[in-house]
């Protein structure tokens, strides 16, 4: 375990009720990467915060932070001194506060583990993203799903679970792929995706094929299931671990769990690109009180962290599998533009940043006109994209 501080900065006096919301998303980001908050040092005008984690590396924090949309400005490793360590210093301190004086103490707030903003988020304002740019995601998340589907083919007769289902086509493929016996369910946290959805497999006239609406992380999932397939449905639960093992509970025994999510930001140029152009020209904002999407499409990106959050669900034999794939995300560079200032963390940043974002748009896509120019390809702009193919048992 190493000494980690983070430093945070803000435009407005910090509050109790931002202490609290921030320690209510930062919290359980922490604790699936085995870090730990120990004290905070907040200066007297509220707009400076240093925190002190106790965290196997600062990566560990800087990524908790990330997950969690908590802002920071950065994150080191310390070799921390404190006074207790020094029974001289610590008599003379004794002595010029005087035996009444304690020091002051925060307590964090206990951590949010609800998922009602995610779902209000994925069930507004994201949803309306999806459909809008529904073509390109579903293209380009499909070249994922397909690698994961042909490396582990679902038998014909099961009953397979499709987590996170958004508008169902990975619930269709499995469908088809389990008929005439097998039966395939698709379970979304948000209404508007499972009407979709339905909708969507009565018009292909997809018979064995259901779709629910259920927060994984704490409903009934039905089963038992042969196996759970989730196609980037898993990364924005508020408490991986607990949705997870209630994913585990609703499979049989030995039953397979294969989920597709994205491997590190730097490696997904298709949205990483934006994302620092974003960051470096608009200014981020998290107190605006809109929902956002949750932990957030990198929280699983780390192996370490993806294989902990499995074990402690109760999952064995993890294997995580590379898988690399061009994404188009345009026809031309004007669309291109959209889609990169509408989705992923650049996206949510253009959003959060409300007036400011919009009054700072055509600076930014000047900005992303320029990086996105290399890309261009004589099918749209292509980027790549990677993802794990995660395994793991019951
Ligand atoms: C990135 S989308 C992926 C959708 C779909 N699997 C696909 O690949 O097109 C993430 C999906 O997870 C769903 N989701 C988020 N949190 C959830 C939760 N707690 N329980 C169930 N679904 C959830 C969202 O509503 C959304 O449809």
């Amino acid at each position: 375990m190493a000494r980690i501080l983070a430093e945070q900065v803000f435009q407005e006096p910090f509050t109790d009720e931002r202490y609290a919301a921030d320690a209510a998303k930062l919290t359980p980001c922490l604790d699936v990467r085995k870090g730990a908050w120990r004290r905070s040092s907040l200066a007297i005008d509220k707009l400076r915060m240093v925190c002190e984690f106790e965290a196997p590396d600062a990566e560990a924090v800087r990524e908790a932070f990330r997950a969690s949309g908590v802002a920071y400005e950065r994150v080191w490793t310390a070799d921390v001194y404190a006074v207790e360590d020094y029974p001289d210093a610590m008599r003379k301190l004794t002595a010029l506060l005087g035996e009444t004086t304690a020091p002051p103490t925060a307590a964090p707030a206990p951590p949010s583990e609800s998922n009602d903003e995610t779902t209000a988020a994925w069930n507004g304002v994201l949803f309306d993203k999806f459909v809008r740019f529904r073509d390109i995601l579903t293209l380009g998340f499909t070249r994922h799903s397909d690698a994961a589907l042909d490396r582990h083919p679902p038998i014909q007769g099961a009953r397979v679970l499709d987590v996170g289902c958004g508008f169902g086509d990975v619930t269709a493929a499995v469908a088809r792929a389990v008929a005439p016996d097998g039966f395939a369910s698709g379970v979304d946290v948000a209404d508007r995706f499972v009407q979709a959805a339905r909708r969507d497999a009565e018009a292909h006239h997809i018979d064995n094929a259901r779709f629910f609406r259920a927060d994984v992380q704490k409903d009934d999932l039905g089963g038992p299931y042969d196996a759970v397939i989730s196609r980037f449905g898993t990364m924005f639960f508020a408490n991986p671990v607990a949705a997870l093992r209630n994913v585990r509970t609703a499979l049989k025994p030995q039953g397979l769990l294969c989920m597709v999510v994205w491997r590190k930001r730097e490696d997904n140029a298709w949205v990483h690109v934006a994302e620092t152009i974003v960051r470096d020209l608009v200014p981020e904002r998290h107190d605006t009180g809109e929902p956002t999407c949750g932990p957030g499409p990198f929280s699983m990106a780390s192996a370490d962290t993806t294989s902990d959050i499995l074990a402690r669900a109760g999952f064995r034999d993890v294997s995580l599998l590379r898988h690399d794939a061009p994404v188009r995300i345009g026809r031309d560079i004007d669309e291109a533009i959209q889609f990169a200032m509408a989705l992923g963390p650049a996206g949510e940043v253009m959003r959060l940043a409300g007036e400011e974002g919009e009054r700072r748009k055509p600076t930014v896509i000047a900005a992303l006109r320029q990086a996105l120019e290399p890309y261009r390809t004589s099918e749209g702009i292509v980027m790549p994209s990677s993802a794990w193919i995660v395994t793991a048992r019951a």
